[in-house]
């Protein structure tokens, strides 16, 4: 079964909890949390203080994406402020095996993203060494983008390969990911879902009604 991690990068930060009540109500069970450093990405966004108070009265799998440089030396502090996934990049890593290997240390899953312009044969080796692959759907930075359809390649790939030799390894896309590109995804073989402006965000729906909208499409 597909499920969706709505980012909270897209939710109203004057008024966290009530999105976040919304989301509980729909029984959304991952919480997708950009963190940016403005290095590795030209974006900063937040850290642990909020990931630590969201953490008291939430109990989502807290999916938490680094999109910082070296985050070897900080997964402690996730680790304490709640995280349960801790996804890196590829290329913000001197050292991946020994980042891989603390992530694990601590008991939290690891994931590995890497950027769209990034060799995707450069992460295929890490796949039996990973909990989660996270494909970037658009250049990670920003919320609001437009779906690189390349990307549906990249999860075919990944999915066979998954599949062929019976790994355990989730897989997640993460950008531009709107009700109506939804389904191409799901075809291409993912199991998770980073949806951030089109939930929270929506012209049309309510967070409730939106996660509704995805929700359907992914039982059809
Ligand atoms: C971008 C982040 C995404 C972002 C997605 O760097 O990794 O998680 O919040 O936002 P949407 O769904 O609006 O493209
Ligand atoms: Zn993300």
């Amino acid at each position: 079964m597909v499920e969706i991690a709505p980012s909270l990068l897209s939710a109203n930060f004057s008024n966290l909890q009530k999105d976040l009540d919304e989301l509980k109500k729909s029984n959304i069970k991952y919480l997708h949390i950009d963190v940016m450093d403005g290095k590795f990405v030209p974006n900063i966004s937040f850290g642990f203080p909020i990931i630590k108070a969201i953490r008291k009265d939430n109990d989502f799998v807290f999916d938490t994406h680094l999109m910082i440089e070296e985050p070897i030396r900080y997964i402690e502090n996730f680790k304490k402020c709640g995280s349960d996934i801790v996804t890196i990049h590829y290329e913000a890593c001197s050292n991946l095996d020994e980042t891989i290997e603390k992530i694990k240390s601590f008991g939290m899953k690891v994931g590995l993203s890497f950027k769209p312009k990034t060799d995707i044969n450069k992460i295929i080796p890490y796949l039996e060494k990973i909990d989660l692959c996270l494909i970037m759907s658009v250049e990670p930075g920003f919320g609001g983008q437009s779906f690189m359809e390349d990307s549906l390649e990249k999860i075919k790939k990944i999915r066979a390969l998954i599949d062929e030799k019976n790994l355990s390894c989730l897989i997640e896309v993460d950008g531009g990911i709107k009700d109506f590109n939804l389904k191409k995804v799901i075809d291409a073989g993912v199991d998770l879902v980073v949806s951030g402006s089109d939930i929270f965000s929506n012209n049309e729906n309510s967070i409730s009604r939106q996660v509704e909208k995805y929700k359907k499409i992914i039982n059809e």
